[in-house]
Order: structure tokens, then C-alpha cells, then sequence
């Protein structure tokens, strides 16, 4: 019998509990079975053999006959004594045992036994990780967001890509940060097939041919409103003419090489235009990720910053979805599905994970959260003043939303999770 794992980095363990960290490395001497690894060119393989017992038969003494006769006989062999009842500290009420037939702490007792019943995983296999790009050659630090910079799309950005690979995080979905003097009502530049997005993506196909790569499908970093769409006179946001700059966009970053185009515009009707206007280019092999409940969120704050695409005036209240909204994702999950979705994405992700199990519950497709900046930025700043446990309080916001539903958790930690789940820190 043996079962193979491919295209796992070497390191990396899928970790079914957060009790793992706590187990130290992998001891595979405590197993019943024996993983034997061999490597083949950018590719690691894991074969499970189950050990067989074909070796001689050990001969100690007695034969099995003559051990059974002796224990007939009444001269049992010694084994070690009934264990003590452990003591209770002085004072302990007695005679107080409850009479209770369903104990769930039973199930809870031991290290092995949390294991074993772990209901939900978290892998590095599960992260997308989001990535600030701009024309740099240096790497700006993020105010807001402790430990994210705008990467330097030729250098910065590789170096980064490089370190998640190693620790088995193969996604990415770029941002870019676009010049002022580029950015217009329309947002022209975001189909440019020589701007910033669709040049790393070529870039990071030549170095990594089987990274993921998702792409952001919305106007405003390529907006001189810093909204998502076109802005008519009167502030209405039009939407079939910005879908019609939408599909552009997703064509121009799918002729790049990008994997996976997600529209985080929320217009009507956006999934199946782009997906038209895929197909009849060639790129029928293109998936499409729709942000399907994206909600008028003010945990966007610091990625705003991040890329100075504060709408200039108003919000996007007449795009994004109303917070106090729940049944309403059901009509974008049926609109995105029947246009042609491949993956559905909730964002915000923490305050949200009810919608993560709606949606979850409601359709076949993966589910996708997104925990956002405002998410990321206030588990550093609990962690900074020393109020919170930064990496407890990391990995359980991750497990919750596996647990809510979520297949991939697109997430800025995704780099320092991988790290923590591989045992690196
Ligand atoms: C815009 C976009 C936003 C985010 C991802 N794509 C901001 C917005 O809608 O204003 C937010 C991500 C985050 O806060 O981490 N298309």
C-alpha cells in the first residue's frame, strides 16, 4: 500500500491543528507508518509505505503454547501495577460525580485524541497572498500595515514571491499602485498591455511558470476618482460602460498570462461579460474569481492607503454591498454563477463569516474569504502593544475562516502563516 503526495515542498506539513505548533516538528518514528522521501527535479514526493512484518520471527524462549500453559497454570507473568488514583487538592468536595452519560470533554482529553478529531485544516496550500506592486526599484513600507511595503515589481516583488514559494504558498493576487499622471476618468491605463500589472505578470511567468497568479479587475487604482467605475457628472457610477472597460482590463491581464481574473468592481453583470470577452479571445482556460459579496467596508482603510485610491469624493455605497445585508448575497451568488463564476469571494472575512457559510452552503463552487487590510492591520496593532498574542490570534482568524467555509483565504499573513504552520517560527 502507498499513497503519494506530489508538489509538496519538502517542508511543509499540512497542519490539521493549531495544537500542532505546540507538538513540535513531525516525528515520523511515532507513526505506524514510515514515510520514505525521494526528490525529482521541482518536484518533492512523499510515499507512504505501511510497514510489513516479513522479517523472522523473533525466538525468546518460551513458545506460544508454553506461555499460554504457564498463564493457565496460574503463573502470570508481571506487568506493571493498576496506576494510583491521581490526588485532588485538600479541600476537593467528594461524592459530587454528576450523572452524565455525554461527556464531549472525553474527545478533548489529550494532544492525540484533539488531533484525531480536528474537524478543519490549515494549509499553505490555502493562501492567496496579496502584493502591492509600483514602479519602485525600492520597497516602501505601508504605515498601516506593519510589515507590507509596495514591492518594487522588479526586484522587491520577485524576492517575495520567492520566500512564499518556499514555505508552499504558490498564489498571489497583484495591486498596483499607479502613477497620478496615469490615472484618468476612465481609467484607460488599466488595459494597458505595457502597464504595471500585465509587465510583472510576464515577468513572474518567466521566473515561475507554475505560480497562480490573480489579478484585482476594478477602475480605481487607474482612476482619477478613486472610484471603481466610470463617475458621470452628477456622481452616478455607470455601469455597462465600466464593465465595458472591465473586460478590457481582463483581457489585457489574461493575454499576460494571468490565471485567475477577479473582478472587485461589484458592477451588474460583470462576470459574464468578462467571460465572453475571454472566451473570444482564447482564453477560455482563464478562471474567474468574483468578489460576489463584497460589503461598503470601512476595514479597507489602510489598503486604501496602501495605494492612495481613496475615492475622491463620496463612497461606494451604490456598488458594494449594505453591512447590515445577508439575504441580498444570495442574488449576487445566483447572478455570478449562472454568468459563469469559477470561485465566489466574501470580503471582509472575519466580521462576515456568516456569509462565508450562506454562500458555502448555497453553491458547489469554492468559496474564496478575503481578510482585509483592516482585519491584518488590527491583529499587528493588538500584537504591537501587547495586548493580543499576534500569531495565536493570526492562525485562529485563519481557522475560522476555514471553518466557516472558506477553500482559500486570501491574506496578508499569508507569508507569516505558511512560516508558523512549516514550524519556522
Ligand atoms: C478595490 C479593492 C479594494 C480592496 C481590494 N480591491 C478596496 C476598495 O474596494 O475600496 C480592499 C482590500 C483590503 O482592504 O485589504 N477594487
Amino acid at each position: 500500500m502507498a499513497s503519494t503526495i506530489v508538489n509538496m515542498p519538502l517542508n511543509v506539513g499540512t497542519i490539521k491543528g493549531l495544537d500542532c505548533l505546540s507538538h513540535g516538528k513531525f516525528n515520523a518514528n511515532a507513526l505506524p507508518i514510515r514515510p520514505s522521501v525521494s526528490s525529482l527535479p521541482h518536484r518533492r514526493m512523499v510515499v507512504v509505505k505501511a510497514s510489513t512484518n516479513d522479517g523472522p520471527i523473533k525466538k525468546l524462549g518460551m513458545s506460544d503454547a508454553e506461555c499460554e500453559a504457564a498463564v493457565v497454570a496460574g503463573n502470570i507473568p508481571e506487568a506493571p501495577p493498576v496506576p494510583p488514583i491521581p490526588a485532588s487538592p485538600a479541600g476537593t468536595p467528594v461524592g459530587t460525580s454528576v450523572d452524565i452519560r455525554s461527556r464531549p470533554r472525553r474527545n478533548r482529553r489529550s494532544p492525540v485524541l484533539r488531533s484525531a478529531f480536528q474537524e478543519t485544516s490549515l494549509s499553505p496550500a490555502n493562501f492567496v497572498y496579496p502584493l502591492f506592486i509600483h514602479e519602485g526599484e525600492e520597497d516602501t513600507p505601508i504605515g498601516a500595515m506593519p510589515g507590507c511595503y509596495r514591492l518594487g515589481w522588479r526586484h522587491g516583488l520577485v524576492e517575495e514571491v520567492a520566500k512564499a514559494r518556499d514555505v508552499g504558498v504558490n498564489s498571489i493576487v497583484l495591486f498596483p499602485k499607479v502613477p497620478d499622471a496615469l490615472k484618468s476618468p476612465t481609467g484607460d491605463e488599466a488595459y494597458n498591455d505595457n502597464g504595471l500589472v500585465p509587465r510583472t505578470i510576464r515577468l513572474l511567468k518567466d521566473k515561475y511558470p507554475d505560480l497562480i497568479i490573480y489579478t484585482d479587475v476594478a477602475l480605481d487604482p487607474y482612476s482619477s476618482d478613486g472610484h471603481d467605475g466610470i463617475v458621470r457628472e452628477d456622481g452616478v457610477i455607470m455601469n455597462d460602460e465600466t464593465v465595458h472597460q472591465l473586460c478590457k482590463q481582463a483581457v489585457s491581464q489574461a493575454r499576460a498570462g494571468a490565471d485567475v481574473v477577479s473582478p472587485s468592481d461589484m458592477m451588474d453583470g460583470r462576470v459574464g461579460a468578462i467571460r465572453s470577452a475571454l472566451d473570444a479571445e482564447g482564453f477560455q482556460h482563464v478562471s474567474i474569481m468574483s468578489y460576489t459579496a463584497k460589503y461598503a467596508s470601512s476595514f479597507y482603510g489602510p489598503f486604501r492607503e496602501a495605494l492612495d485610491s481613496n475615492p475622491r469624493f463620496g463612497d461606494k455605497k451604490t456598488y458594494q454591498m449594505n453591512p447590515a445585508n445577508y439575504r441580498e448575497a444570495l442574488i449576487e451568488l445566483r447572478t455570478d454563477e449562472s454568468e459563469g463564476a469559477d470561485i465566489l469571494l466574501v470580503k471582509p472575512g472575519l466580521p462576515y463569516l456568516d456569509v462565508v457559510r450562506l454562500l458555502r452552503d448555497n453553491s458547489p463552487l469554492p468559496i474564496a474569504a478575503y481578510q482585509v487590510s483592516g482585519e491584518y492591520s488590527m491583529i499587528k496593532a493588538g500584537g504591537v502593544l501587547k495586548m493580543i498574542d499576534e500569531q495565536k490570534v493570526m492562525l485562529e482568524s485563519l481557522m475560522c475562516l476555514r471553518r466557516a467555509g472558506a477553500d482559500i483565504i486570501l491574506t496578508y499573513f499569508a507569508l507569516q502563516a505558511a512560516r508558523c504552520l512549516c514550524g519556522e517560527k
